[in-house]
């Protein structure tokens, strides 16, 4: 299959009972994602840790959601459609894959942003002093969705999808459609609907093929808008593999997810079983809730990443990777079995956000020195 060439899209053999299958895929992400080994400080004696590199499908398009989006953004090109609309939090990893995707098959993207900070002045096109001071020194996600030309719209923080976003998405649609006479293409919150979760139903099939992927027993994701965690219930439940399936909750609870779930499965007719009976939903790992950290959860990041080179986000990556450790240590009757493979959906963006410079001062100090002439010794800063 050819980078961005959108082609006609057939469902693996054991997808094929589903009641609906995407028409087109576009190939947008670099796959397969290695499957390896994890060598992880702190895993418990008698598990063994293999890790999904999902963060790494592309650079900029890196993480879990060009997946999705490979259905998604196909659709929309088979609609016709000359632009899209998505929405998420301020530093959406979602929007930001969006963005670059879109630009990389010649759509306009639009962006609605839910934001602390500007949320009084609703722009459109236009970011206020205090929103620039923001964006030029914590840039995270929107450096690149900006560099791509998105149209940002920031609505308030605490913005309903039901009760508002959609009303804001129609309205929007219609407005470029009438100025541009292409329709617009809504992408769906976080990429989850029938055509998103093939994203992870497909990943499923990537996995069935790779080394080591026969000895697993558990599947620990990182869990928000759900539909990664769905493709792969759905994969592990129609191929009969019996993996115990974990999601740790970011941001939702354990009803949320399965509501959304259920209406999905009836969507793609699994009426044989609920998402109840497919995946263990951890939502005891909130913290403080979502995109909240504690100092002590910057320096655990760090400390994977100064102990394996593997980077994790302070958002999703970096809470679901503590949750499993405090599961293995404190309930390690909740694992089918010892071979426990963690999905790494990226994020690594959200790391430049600039909530984790308060854990980076100490660190500095600690590793940085000085040397102004070769022939005098390096000096620790301090
Ligand atoms: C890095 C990362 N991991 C995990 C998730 C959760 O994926 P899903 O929304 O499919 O549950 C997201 C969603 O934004 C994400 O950005």
């Amino acid at each position: 299959m050819e980078f961005h060439k959108v082609s006609d899209y057939h469902p693996p053999e054991f997808a094929s009972s589903l009641a609906f299958a995407p028409r087109k895929r576009v190939k947008l992400a670099t796959l397969p994602t290695p499957l390896h080994k994890w060598n992880l400080p702190g895993v418990p004696d008698g598990f063994q840790l293999y890790i999904k590199r999902d963060d790494l499908t592309g650079n900029f398009l890196s993480g879990n959601k060009i997946r999705k989006l490979e259905f998604l953004l196909a659709d929309a090109l088979d609609k016709g459609c000359g632009s899209v609309i998505t929405c998420g939090r301020f530093q959406s990893n979602h929007c930001r894959t969006t963005a670059v995707a879109a630009k990389e098959l010649g759509l306009d993207c639009h962006l609605l942003l839910r934001s602390k900070t500007m949320h009084t002045h609703c722009i459109v096109q236009t970011v206020s002093v205090k929103g620039t001071k923001e964006l030029t020194t914590n840039p995270g996600n929107l450096l690149p969705s900006i560099f791509c030309g998105s149209q940002l719209y920031f609505v308030p923080v605490d913005s309903d999808y039901e009760l508002d976003i959609r009303e804001r998405e129609e309205k929007l649609a219609k407005s470029i459609e009438h100025s541009t006479g292409k329709p617009a293409y809504r992408v769906p919150m976080g990429g989850t609907d029938s055509t998103g979760t093939f994203g992870y139903i497909e990943a499923w099939n990537e996995l069935m093929s790779q080394d080591g992927f026969d000895k697993i027993d558990d599947i620990f994701v990182a869990t928000g808008s759900g539909g990664a965690l769905l493709g792969l219930c759905i994969g592990n439940y129609l191929t009969g593999q019996k993996i115990k399936l974990h999601g740790v909750s970011v941001s939702f609870d354990k009803d949320y997810y399965h509501n959304h779930a259920n209406v999905i499965l009836r969507e793609l007719n699994v009426t044989e079983k609920r998402s109840e009976d497919l995946v263990d939903i951890i939502d005891e790992h909130l913290g403080g809730g979502y995109r909240k950290s504690t100092l002590d959860d910057y320096y655990f990041l760090q400390e994977v990443a100064s102990s394996t080179g593997i980077f994790c986000d302070p958002v999703y990556t970096g809470k679901a990777l503590k949750g499993m450790l405090a599961e293995m240590k404190t309930n390690p009757s909740r694992f089918q079995g010892k071979n426990v493979m963690f999905i790494d959906t990226g994020g690594t963006l959200g790391m430049y956000d600039g909530s984790l410079q308060t854990c980076l001062d100490g660190t500095f100090t600690k590793l940085a020195h000085t040397w102004e002439d070769p022939s005098d010794d390096p000096q620790p800063i301090n």
